[in-house]
């Protein structure tokens, strides 16, 4: 059996049971482009300081740049044996290089090593994420301008409430996404600071320079407290936390997908690359992608619990329940970024039923709060004008018809304000015109919104 690198203390070898149960190499190889980047810069800095010679720099940066490629080829086969991805790849450097790769972890611990590649990787899966949002968000401008007049009802409690337009309804999710992108940004700046030169708990005794390892591994500040730098995961949960949002937003957004694709609403129709169908049922066309990420949300979820678990009574400084924060992390990104990667086709490819949406928009008393307001409008306190168009309503309702198809003699018998130019009034395109008001439907306020939305879009962009 091979020697361990911390084997010298040890009589007896790993349990085999142990060794599969402590072992994180299964996962945490997933790291090791950032466990190469943080070792070039550590050698770098070593040799900058004459803590190992110039050569001995040399050839470590030589060979953790031929494993890098190596690994990068397929040509590395990891062991379970070196328990993770930091000393598989000590062990792999030492092979190959002999004496100098066993001085690459001078004045370096595991610890400030693990937390400075997954700060790194962090920052790395922050911008490709961000870049997902952005595409997602471009897709809903573009989305919302060709439905800035498309007529749907809007609804609370999933009941007819007032109309708006498709348009409108979609730059809500805008907004949302806005805010998950910059919940994202600022959470890149505090994963933004470097603990490395933390050692295992309390630095090193090697003159070390952590702000040339810093500027080399481009991190905008370092840790000020080595045992903060080593023991806290903060930066993970925050993370998790603004992706459960992300997942919160697209599971909405794809409960309303699934609901509009149904016979019963009719408002979209997904295209058939972003549908399924069944084993059993000939005529089936189902929401299958949107179902999924609604299901999804509950994995982020849950990772985001078992990490503010897993954190909440450990003592400073390491403890090895942290290495239970990788698995919550890297299915989080993975869960979030395939959610997003999916979810702007499936929508730039679905269709929008126009007309049947707008025709479903008129049934449900929709335009009761216009009528109201006309009343108000005139004079009447709008406490009582509620009050008048709820007895219409009821009146309408127990014919079986809508406001707009009473007779003028009905609906004056309920108030003497009426008069005929009340049908114009509650006529449903004139309900969503009629809310030209800053963050409101109407076609005007919409096309600001637009607007507003691509100027952000480039800023963030630019
Ligand atoms: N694989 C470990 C982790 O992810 C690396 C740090 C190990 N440190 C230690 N002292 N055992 O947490």
């Amino acid at each position: 059996m091979a020697e361990k690198l911390w084997g010298g203390r040890f009589a007896k070898s790993t349990d085999k049971l142990v060794e599969d149960f402590h072992s994180s190499i299964s996962f945490d190889q997933i790291l090791y482009k950032q466990d190469i980047q943080g070792s070039l810069a550590h050698a770098k800095m070593l040799g900058h300081q004459g803590i190992i010679s110039p050569g001995e720099a040399e050839q470590i940066i030589d060979g953790l740049t031929q494993i890098l490629a190596d690994i990068e080829a397929g040509r590395v086969e990891f062991e379970v044996g070196a328990e993770d991805i930091h000393m598989n790849i000590e062990k792999l450097l030492t092979e190959r290089i002999g004496d100098a790769g066993k001085k690459l972890h001078t004045a370096r611990s595991r610890n400030d090593q693990v937390a400075v590649d997954i700060r790194l990787y962090i920052k790395d899966q922050i911008d490709e994420i961000c870049e997902l949002i952005l595409a997602l968000q471009a897709t809903l401008l573009e989305l919302a301008d060709q439905h800035k007049t498309s007529v749907m009802a809007g609804y609370t409690h999933l009941q007819k409430a007032q109309p708006i337009t498709m348009g409108h309804h979609l730059l809500a999710y805008f907004q949302m996404f806005r805010r998950d992108f910059e919940r994202l940004q600022d959470c890149r700046k505090r994963a933004d600071v470097m603990p490395l030169g933390s050692g295992a708990l309390a630095t090193t005794t090697f003159p070390i320079d952590r702000e040339f390892t810093a500027e080399q591994l481009d991190f905008a500040a370092i840790c000020e407290n080595s045992l903060d730098g080593v023991s806290d995961r903060d930066f993970i949960v925050e993370f998790i936390s603004a992706a459960a949002l992300i997942m919160v937003h697209l599971s909405r957004f794809s409960e309303e997908i699934v609901l509009w694709s149904s016979t019963e609403f009719g408002y979209i129709t997904l295209d058939d690359g972003y549908s399924t169908g069944s084993s059993i049922m000939p005529q089936k066309k189902n929401p299958d992608v949107a179902e999924l990420v609604r299901g999804k949300s509950g994995r982020v979820f849950g990772h985001l619990m078992g990490s503010l678990t897993m954190l909440k009574g450990l003592p400073l400084a390491y403890n090895k329940d942290m290495q239970e924060d990788k698995e919550a992390l890297f299915d989080t990104v993975d869960t979030v970024k395939k959610s997003l990667l999916v979810f702007q086709p499936m929508l730039a490819t679905m269709r929008v039923n126009v007309s049947l949406m707008r025709d479903r928009a008129k049934g449900g008393f929709i335009n009761a709060t216009d009528a109201a307001d006309y009343l108000a409008a005139r004079g009447v306190p709008f406490r009582e004008a509620h009050s008048v168009i709820g007895h219409l309503v009821k009146y309408a309702e127990d014919k079986g018809v809508g406001l707009e198809d009473l007779a003028f003699e009905e609906i004056s018998q309920f108030s003497p304000v009426f008069q005929q130019d009340i049908y114009e009034y509650i006529a449903i395109e004139k309900c969503v015109a009629a809310r030209n008001i800053p963050g409101g439907p109407a076609q005007p306020a919409v096309e600001k919104a637009i607007a507003n939305g691509a100027a952000w879009l480039a800023a963030v962009r630019a």
